[in-house]
């Protein structure tokens, strides 16, 4: 394998990247690729974390000499990584630093309700929100945006997320790639819209009001087709869809295969060799690459499809790669006996009138109540392919305060890759996808459909566990 195995069209794609960076070196080096850092743990105590996160607005310059007016998390746009540890007593401190409300949902964190920072717990300007909980779950790469009802989707775009990971001693025992930034790469992609003067307003023509927010630019951690230098090793990257409604199909240029090691919630019990690796919005994967048979001077393309999302290039020799572990991690399969409850929800509806189970988002209602430890059985459907080829819409379904297993979509069993710790699931048009879940914190928390434009038109309900 390597490059030397490159269809026509894919080494000239290669080729002609190898000569822009010749010939305008200047502009491909200030385009490297921004690495989110780690946030400062304020508590030195072992076991202890805390962290400040201010909500601010920010400029960034997206596109050469144009300046955007964007949302950030202790800087322009996104966020820094909060890094824990399993066990750790985690307490943030959110400022609102904006003339608007806010929230800061932590996606995938398994606490209780009043500390999800879902819709109910608005941070207004001027205030803040001190939440605390206690890390029990495996490693993940977790995420964390806003949840302001029928706000999220604006605020989201406009640069409010950011990478929460959970280390544990599976994690830092695994030989895998753990050098933040070197060669464990968080990697945040959204579509963008720009208009003229370089500004990104959240403005949603008739096909985002029906589908979901489909820009025409795809960034990469804040950047336009950035590039990424690395050694000829085993590379870890840490993908996360954080758009608001594009899903994407990600493969590189050359076809080379990669592994999956890790879904939403934690590490798979054994790496997934595969080409082409699909995430809907709020789906994460951590996914392996092995550039040992590269040399340096290589360029690989990282893409959606046909399409550049970025570049990735060998810079120097690599001395001491880590491996591609075939067996990662083991995963207690749920026992389908013990199911106490079975539920359905049944998404449908087009544009504003998207539903599950026929009714929208109300504050005030509960729409499930839920026991305690229980293991639930919720049978997700899209039936939006009834309302003809123009209603067919993906839904990507999430839970918040659980991580899941898929058993069975459309009555097979799921893809290797869904077969891990999940918290978004897509549920195609026409599809029916079954999870068992079993609900370790109390409180009210939400399940939803994560394209956001969906989320904020009220598909979205709540479900109180006690
Ligand atoms: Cu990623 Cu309800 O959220
Ligand atoms: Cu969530
Ligand atoms: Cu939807």
């Amino acid at each position: 394998r390597g490059l030397g195995t490159l269809g026509e069209n894919e080494s000239q794609l290669v080729d002609s990247g190898r000569n822009a960076e010749t010939e305008d070196s200047q502009t491909e080096r200030a385009n490297k690729l921004p690495i989110p850092p780690l946030l400062d743990d304020k508590n030195p105590e072992e076991g202890k974390a805390e962290f400040d996160l201010n909500v601010q607005y920010g400029k960034k310059e997206f596109i050469e000499g144009q300046e955007t007016n964007t949302l950030g998390y202790n800087g322009d746009y996104l966020g820094p990584v909060i890094r824990v540890d399993k066990g750790d007593d985690v307490k943030i401190n959110v400022n609102n630093g904006l003339d608007e409300p806010t929230t800061v949902h932590w996606h995938g964190l398994e606490v209780p309700g009043e500390m999800d920072g879902g819709p109910h717990q608005v941070v207004d300007p001027a205030t803040s929100w001190q939440p605390h909980f206690t890390i029990d779950q495996p490693a993940a790469t977790l995420w964390y945006h806003p949840h302001l009802l029928h706000k999220t989707g604006e605020q989201v775009y406009k640069g409010l997320a950011g990478l929460f990971y959970i280390e544990d001693e599976q994690s830092k025992e695994l030989d895998i790639p753990k050098e933040h930034g070197v060669n464990d790469i968080p990697l945040v992609i959204q579509d963008k819209r720009f208009s003229d003067n370089g500004e990104m307003p959240y403005e949603l023509n008739m096909r985002d009001v029906m589908n979901g927010f489909l820009g025409d630019t795809v960034l990469v951690n804040g950047a336009i087709a950035p590039e990424l230098d690395v050694k000829n090793e085993v590379i870890r990257l840490r993908l996360l869809n954080g758009s608001n409604a594009r899903s994407y199909d990600f493969n590189f240029s050359d076809r080379s295969a990669f592994h999956q090691i890790a879904s939403d919630g934690g590490f798979l019990e054994t790496s997934i060799e595969m080409n082409e690796l699909s995430l809907a919005p709020a789906e994460r994967a951590e996914i392996l690459v092995d550039f040992s048979d590269y040399r340096v001077g290589d360029e690989i393309v990282l893409r959606d499809g046909n399409d550049e999302v970025m570049k990735i290039n060998i810079v120097e020799e690599s001395t001491d790669s880590s491996d591609i572990p075939e067996s990662l991690v083991d995963i207690v399969e749920y026992d389908r006996e013990e199911v106490v409850k079975t539920r359905r929800f049944v998404m449908s509806g087009m544009g504003p009138m998207v539903a599950i189970n026929d009714k929208q988002m109300d504050m005030d209602r509960i729409d499930e109540h839920l026991n305690l430890n229980e293991l639930e059985e919720w049978v997700i459907s899209n039936d939006s392919a009834g309302m003809g080829m123009m209603g067919e819409t993906p839904h990507p379904f999430h839970v918040h305060g659980v991580q899941f297993q898929v058993i069975e979509r459309n009555g097979v069993e799921p893809p290797l890759n869904e077969q891990g710790w999940k918290d978004t699931v897509m549920v195609e048009s026409g599809e029916e996808v079954r999870i068992l879940a079993k609900f370790k914190q109390k409180g009210l928390f939400m399940y939803h459909c994560h394209i956001l434009e969906h989320e904020d038109a009220g598909m979205m309900g709540q479900f109180l566990v006690e």
